[in-house]
């Protein structure tokens, strides 16, 4: 019990300690260059893992695909998106990385549909979280998204909800090479 309550404590000064720094201006990317391809795999096999009665699609276009990104923030925002999916989303989670042009995206989806078109923007918000209903009494400090958000605009990047056919889905585009 108290191995579960320091993990719990552990969380909370990690996310206080990831807005402080967020916010003082102070925050500074370490680029690497590393294979994002291999980064979601692993993160798809913690959570196929971890979430048996849940079910993961996964579709990557390609084997590799190197980028030069923060690789500490990238993986935090990745598992930020996937952990709510885990939380308030429906039991079919779906990740997807797509290359384009100039830009590749990484879209993670569910079949939750509990979101409406008013949250596109608002859900970005720090502390921000969809008045109950949805959310049960799963806690949360709503910064997962304000963080996501904050990380992928300093990598010049974007992130949107977009709600189509039952999915929720959060796409992220970067910039190829970033
Ligand atoms: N996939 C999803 N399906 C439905 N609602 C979602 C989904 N992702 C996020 N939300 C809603 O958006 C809110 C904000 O999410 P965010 O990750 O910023 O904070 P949080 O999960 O509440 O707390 P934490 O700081 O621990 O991540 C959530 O409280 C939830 O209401
Ligand atoms: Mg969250």
């Amino acid at each position: 019990m108290s191995s579960t309550q320091l993990d719990k404590l552990n969380t909370m000064v990690e996310k206080l300690l990831e807005t402080a720094t967020l916010d003082s201006n102070n925050l500074e990317l370490n680029k690497e260059n590393f294979d994002i391809i291999a980064l979601l795999q692993s993160l798809m096999s913690n959570y196929k893992m971890q979430f048996q009665n849940k079910t993961f699609n996964i579709n990557f276009q390609l084997e590799s695909l190197i980028v030069n990104a923060d690789i500490f923030h990238i993986e935090n925002a990745l598992n930020n998106i996937l952990d709510n999916a885990v939380k308030y989303g429906g039991d079919l989670i779906s990740i997807e990385l797509k290359t384009k042009k100039t830009n590749f995206e990484v879209l993670i989806s569910d079949n939750g549909n509990s979101l409406t078109h008013e949250n596109k923007h608002q859900i970005f918000d720090k502390f921000y979280r969809v008045p109950k209903g949805n959310t049960h009494d799963v806690k949360g400090f709503g910064i997962g998204l304000y963080y996501t958000k904050t990380i992928i605009d300093k990598h010049n990047g974007s992130i949107t909800l977009e709600l189509n056919k039952n999915l929720t889905t959060f796409k992220i585009t970067l910039l190829n090479g970033s």
